[in-house]
């Protein structure tokens, strides 16, 4: 009998590049990884095509219009995207019993909260690319009532581009660098999402946990002090000055506090989740020995 086919779209991002890491360990399901050249899904028209070409059991959506300063004016590739086409990826899993998992964003929050988000908490998104996300969300569940949506926050890998590589560049090149400290978040070391996720897919279809989840490593920091621990963890000597957003005007606003709550995935498929401290660690360990 052949294996159940995981289709994960976005293979070449921070995501998509750990899930083809582990990939090797779930040799139950063939996966099959796609980026742009293979399935690009600006193109609406050749979603279904593609989808019902290959007929996956499973598809992890990676693939996003990440760039959120940039999509205040590229708003039809930003729509397409991360909304359009995950109500299109959304569609073919209803009709064929696929099981869907799409990736969302703590960017669907306004920020104005105090204490980590519950994922029954209002969304209020401050700016397009959180506003096309949000959307997506939305189409994911109205196209299809089983899809599991993961909003996670603040990504980064050995993989690249993120807020750890920039930080432990500039703090080589320069002896002072100025970082906001007015933005509360939780970090989140994608080969940490990406265990979970397929722990997540292991439980899947039997188990009939379904809708919205929050995964982020534990702990709340704001970005001030994420650099502060870099800097300590590469033993780097330069110094760091806290500043307000205000500093940093950027097309997009960003929300000031965007922890969630993660108990429900922990609850609903026994998911342990790391510390950001223990996932920073490996993380900056694993790039300054390569
Ligand atoms: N990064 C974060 O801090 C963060 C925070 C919250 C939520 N998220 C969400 O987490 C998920 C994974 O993020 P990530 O950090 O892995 O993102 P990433 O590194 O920016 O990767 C996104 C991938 O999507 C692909 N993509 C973009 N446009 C595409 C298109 N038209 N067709 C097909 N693929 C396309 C990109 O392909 P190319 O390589 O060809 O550009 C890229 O490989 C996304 O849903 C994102 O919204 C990320």
């Amino acid at each position: 009998m052949s294996k159940p086919l995981i289709l994960v779209t976005g293979a070449n991002g921070q995501l998509g590049w750990c899930l083809q890491n582990k990939a090797a360990e779930y040799n139950q399901f063939e996966f099959l990884f796609v980026g742009r050249e293979q399935l690009d899904l600006a193109n609406i028209d050749t979603i279904q095509h593609f989808l019902f070409e290959y007929k996956p059991s499973f598809i992890i959506n990676c693939a996003a219009y990440t760039a959120v300063d940039k999509a205040e004016t590229d708003m039809e590739n930003a729509l397409k995207i991360n909304a359009i086409a995950v109500g299109e990826m959304a569609k073919y899993c209803a009709a064929t019993n696929a099981v869907f998992v799409t990736i969302s964003t703590d960017y669907v929050f306004d920020g104005n909260g105090t204490k980590p988000y519950m994922v029954t908490e209002a969304t209020n998104p401050v700016n397009y690319y959180g506003y096309t996300k949000w959307l997506g969300e939305k189409l994911s569940l109205e196209n299809n009532s089983n899809s599991i949506i993961i909003r996670t926050s603040w990504v980064y890998c050995e993989h690249g581009n993120n807020f750890v590589k920039t930080m432990l560049r500039l703090m080589k090149e320069k002896t002072e660098i100025n970082v906001v400290n007015d933005q509360i978040g939780c970090p989140t070391y994608a080969p940490s999402l990406a265990d979970a996720i397929l722990k997540i897919i292991c439980q899947l279809p039997e188990k009939k946990y379904r809708g919205i989840y929050h995964f982020s490593n534990t702990g709340n920091i704001s970005w001030f002090n994420f650099a502060t621990a870099i800097k300590e963890i590469a033993a780097l000597n330069c110094t760091i000055h806290p500043v307000a957003t205000t500093t940093f005007p950027t097309p997009a606003k960003r929300p000031a506090y965007s922890c969630m709550n993660t108990s429900k995935i922990e609850k609903d498929f026994s998911i342990e989740i790391t510390n950001w401290q223990t996932a920073l660690t490996k993380c900056i360990n694993n790039l300054e020995i390569t």
